[in-house]
C-alpha cells in the first residue's frame, strides 16, 4: 500500500529548506500568466522579474505552464515538463520502458515504487505507463514545481487521466522520508537516479538534465541515502547509473545492462 495520505501531507507542508533553494527569478511571458508567476515567487519565495530583464537561470510561466530557462547556456531554450507529446508519448505509445520492467518486478505485485530523485518524472512517468503505482519524491522545490506543472497538465487529457493518477508526487528529502515511514508504509522497491558524474565541457549533455544540474548541483548523499534505501526497500533497491560510471557505495549483487545505461540491483 503506498503511505497513508497523512504522511505524504506532513511531509509537502514542510518548509521550505534554504540551501535546496536557488535563487532564480520567476518571469511571466504574457500579461495572462503574471498572477501565476507572482504566486509562485511569492510562495517559492524567489523574486519576481519582468520576463524582458531575465538573464541567465529564469523560471517563465508562459501560456499557463511552467518553464526554466538559462539564456546563457549553449543551445538553450525554454523546457517545460511534457508528458503529453515528444520523446515520452513515443515511449507510451510504442513500448519502452524495458528495463525498467526488468528491475522493478511485476506492476501487479503489492506494494509501490518509490522513486528517490524523481527529477523531471521521466522515470516516474514511465513506470506509472508501465502500470507501476510510483510514489515520486523530489527535494528540490523548483524541480518538484517543474514537474507538479507537467503532471497537472498531462492529468487533463483524456488518455493521460489514468496514468498520472498512478503517481503521488511529494515535495521531500528522501532520507527524511525514509526515516519517517512506519514499517507498513516501506517501498517495495527504491528507485534511485543520482545525478549523473559531471560531464567535460566538450560533452555537455541533454539540455533538460543540464538545467537540472544548474538547479540542483550534485547528489553528494547519493551514497548515504542508498545506505538507508537498502534498509527500507521491501525487496529491492535499484541504481540507475551511466554504462561506464562506477557503482554508488557497495558493490551491486546484479547488473542490468541496456544500450546507454545499466541498474545495479541490492536486494533487501
Ligand atoms: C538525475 S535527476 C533524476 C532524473 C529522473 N530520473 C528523470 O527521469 O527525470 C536526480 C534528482 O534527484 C533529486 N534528489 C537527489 N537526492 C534526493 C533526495 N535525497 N531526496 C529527494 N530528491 C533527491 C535531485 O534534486 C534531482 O532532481
Amino acid at each position: 500500500m503506498p503511505p497513508r495520505r497523512g504522511i505524504i501531507g506532513i511531509l509537502n507542508r514542510n518548509p521550505l529548506r534554504p540551501e535546496l533553494m536557488a535563487e532564480i527569478p520567476v518571469a511571466a511571458a504574457t500579461a495572462a500568466d503574471e498572477t501565476r508567476a507572482r504566486a509562485l515567487a511569492a510562495e517559492l519565495r524567489l523574486p519576481y522579474e519582468p520576463v524582458a530583464t531575465l538573464s541567465g537561470l529564469g523560471l517563465i510561466v508562459r501560456d499557463g505552464a511552467l518553464e526554466l530557462f538559462d539564456s546563457r547556456a549553449r543551445g538553450s531554450h525554454p523546457m517545460r515538463v511534457d508528458f503529453v507529446s515528444g520523446k515520452l508519448r513515443h515511449r507510451r505509445l510504442h513500448g519502452g520502458g524495458e528495463l525498467l520492467r526488468k528491475v522493478l518486478g511485476r506492476p501487479d505485485e503489492a506494494g509501490y515504487v518509490l522513486d528517490a530523485g524523481a527529477g523531471l518524472g521521466a522515470d516516474s512517468f514511465v513506470m506509472a505507463t508501465l502500470g507501476y503505482l510510483v510514489v515520486a519524491l523530489e527535494r528540490s522545490p523548483i524541480i518538484h514545481a517543474l514537474l507538479a506543472d507537467g503532471l497537472a497538465r498531462a492529468g487533463r487529457e483524456p488518455e493521460l487521466e489514468v496514468v498520472v493518477a498512478r503517481i503521488k508526487l511529494v515535495r521531500a528529502d528522501a532520507l527524511e522520508f525514509l526515516g519517517a515511514i512506519s514499517d507498513q508504509q516501506r517501498p517495495r522497491v527504491i528507485h534511485l537516479d543520482p545525478m549523473y558524474p559531471s560531464r567535460r565541457k566538450s560533452a555537455l549533455g541533454r539540455l533538460d538534465l543540464r538545467l537540472v544540474r544548474a538547479v540542483v548541483g550534485d547528489d553528494p548523499d547519493a551514497n548515504e541515502l542508498l545506505a538507508v534505501a537498502r534498509q527500507q526497500a521491501k525487496k529491492r533497491v535499484v541504481v540507475k547509473r551511466p554504462l561506464r560510471a562506477a557503482p554508488l557505495g557497495a558493490v551491486p549483487a546484479s547488473q542490468i545492462v541496456g544500450k546507454s545505461v545499466r541498474y545495479d540491483l541490492y536486494p533487501a
